[in-house]
């Protein structure tokens, strides 16, 4: 019988530091009526002084290993979408598993900035379809806050830090059952890596660098490909728009997620937003909101769930769930 991958726990974690339009705006020249207009952004979670993404990965994971009714040592998989690791190597997930008290398995990072949880999702996904994991921690986690140029207004306002996980388990299923994890669908142009990169990096300047972006540009791309994206995922399983009980979305622009919302017909209510509160947390962002709306009991067993995120590279992709 074929594996699929069923989502069964979910956890996250935020600092406890909120900084709000206001804050930033006594920092930079902009204001919380410009913020919340243009993004929808209201508040971030910033980390604390020797807060790390492997520390607010942890604290993701073992909420998530509740939620499963599991511990470190029953898991065999870790991988951890970052941008922000605590160091070039070793990889943010492998400290994630020796602070799960993991002794086995695999632990690696992935890496697609703000499309990291999809696309960690997608190695996951394949590990289990494949038959070499059993239960696998995907954790999505960042500290943006680090590589951002505090003076420039452009960016700084824009982001936050935090983590969200999930627990995969591997389960049979009935051929063309559709259950667990539908599909997963990746894509990248790197030819338009420089609309939103960091400046720096072992290889140029030695300098961990900061985030520079076309803000603009990175927006039209943004409602186009993930446009065509989630058409791709609905084609791909036989379903329409009309299906979708709720769009998680990559949470990197308020308008994004009315845009998204609207091409496919859903009422904003079916959208779980969070970006007002989290700013884009890079990675983190749709593993931290579909942790709130499974906490808070809007995600129910059986609903089509649709995860979607653009980010750097250019990277985007989408996941279709029934959860
Ligand atoms: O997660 C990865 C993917 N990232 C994204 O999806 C981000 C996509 N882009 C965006 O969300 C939007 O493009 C931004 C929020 C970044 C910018 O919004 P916009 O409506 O595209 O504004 P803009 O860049 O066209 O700038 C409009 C004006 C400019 O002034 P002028 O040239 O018209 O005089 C900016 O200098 O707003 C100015 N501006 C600001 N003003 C106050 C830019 N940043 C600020 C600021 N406060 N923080």
């Amino acid at each position: 019988m074929p594996l699929r991958s069923k989502i069964t726990g979910t956890g996250a974690h935020l600092p406890d530091q909120v900084v709000t339009n206001d804050d930033l705006a006594k920092k930079v020249d902009t204001s919380d009526e410009w913020i919340v207009e243009r993004t929808g952004i209201r508040e971030r979670r910033i980390v604390r002084e020797g807060e790390t993404t492997s520390a607010l990965a942890f604290q993701a994971a073992e909420n998530a290993l509740e939620a499963a009714g599991l511990t470190g040592q029953d898991i065999d998989l870790v991988v951890v979408a970052t941008t922000t690791p605590d160091n070039t190597f070793p990889s943010t997930a492998t400290k994630v598993q020796a602070m799960l008290g993991m002794d086995h398995g695999a632990a690696f990072d992935v890496q697609a900035v703000c499309s990291g949880f999809v696309y960690a999702l997608s190695v996951a996904d394949n590990f289990i379809r494949a038959g070499q994991t059993k239960r696998a921690l995907v954790i999505g986690a960042e500290v943006f806050s680090k590589i951002l140029d505090w003076e420039d207004r452009t960016t700084c306002v824009l982001f936050g830090d935090g983590a969200g996980a999930v627990v995969l388990e591997a389960q049979e299923v009935e051929e063309g059952e559709q259950t667990g994890i539908l599909s997963t669908h990746l894509h990248s142009d790197g030819k338009l890596r420089d609309l939103l990169y960091v400046d720096g990096g072992p290889g140029t300047n030695g300098q961990v660098g900061h985030v520079r972006m076309l803000g603009r540009e990175v927006f039209r791309h943004a409602v186009t490909n993930l446009a065509s994206v989630v058409g791709e995922a609905l084609e791909a399983n036989g379903l329409t728009q009309d299906d979708i009980d709720w769009l998680v979305p990559h949470q990197a622009n308020k308008r994004i997620l009315d845009g998204t919302a609207r091409k496919l017909g859903l009422p904003a209510e079916r959208v779980v937003v969070t970006v007002d509160r989290h700013a884009n947390t890079s990675a983190a962002s749709v593993p931290l909101a579909l942790d709130e709306a499974v906490r808070d009991g809007r995600i129910k067993a059986g609903d089509l769930v649709l995860m979607e995120a653009m980010g750097g590279g250019l990277t985007w992709g989408a996941a279709l769930v029934r959860w």
